[in-house]
C-alpha cells in the first residue's frame, strides 16, 4: 500500500528548501541529451492528468511537484522531493542523474538512488493509464523501502 505523502507542512518546508529553484532536469547515459520541460497537469483534489509523454524525457509540474519520466519503455511520476530531508532534486545534464540539492544523494533516471545519505529511493506516485494520459495520484507515495513491491509496481508502459 502506499504511503501518506508528506504533511503539507513538510510539502511546503520542502519548497523552501528549494524545490522551485529547479535549474535543470534531464535523463542519463544514452538519455543525457534528452528533452526537459515543464508541463501542467489537467485534473485537481488528489490527482493530476498529463499526455503520455510521445518521447523519453523529464517533464516537470512544479505546481503539483512531480516529475513525470519516460524512460526505456515506461512512465513514472516521483516527487520532486528528496526523501532524505525534503529538499528539491535536480537534474544534472553533463552527469545523466538525478541530485540532491542538499546533500548531493545520487539518482538514476527511474529514481533508483545509487549513493548519497538519503536511505532509499525517489519516492512514486501512484499512476495509472486512461486513455492518451496517465493519472497520478498526488497524496500518497510509494517508498521504496517500506513497500518495494508497490514502487516497483508504480509505473505504466509508454
Ligand atoms: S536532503 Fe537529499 S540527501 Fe539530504
Amino acid at each position: 500500500m502506499p504511503c501518506d505523502r508528506l504533511s503539507r507542512r513538510g510539502f511546503i518546508a520542502g519548497s523552501a528548501c528549494g524545490v522551485f529553484t529547479l535549474a535543470a532536469l534531464g535523463l542519463p547515459g544514452d538519455v543525457a541529451a534528452l528533452p526537459v520541460s515543464e508541463i501542467e497537469a489537467q485534473g485537481n483534489g488528489n490527482e493530476r492528468k498529463y499526455p503520455i509523454p510521445s518521447a523519453d524525457g523529464a517533464s516537470i509540474d512544479r505546481a503539483s511537484q512531480v516529475i513525470l519520466v519516460r524512460y526505456a519503455g515506461k512512465v513514472y511520476a516521483m516527487s520532486l522531493v528528496c526523501p532524505h530531508e525534503n529538499a528539491a532534486v535536480r537534474w544534472l545534464p553533463k552527469d545523466g542523474r538525478f541530485q540532491c540539492s542538499k546533500h548531493t544523494s545520487r539518482y538514476t533516471p527511474d529514481g533508483t538512488f545509487t549513493s548519497g545519505r538519503a536511505t532509499r529511493n525517489m519516492d512514486r506516485f501512484p499512476i495509472r493509464k486512461e486513455g492518451a494520459q496517465v493519472v497520478v495520484t498526488i497524496d500518497r507515495v510509494f517508498q521504496s523501502d517500506k513497500d518495494a513491491n508497490g514502487w516497483n509496481g508504480a509505473n505504466v508502459p509508454a
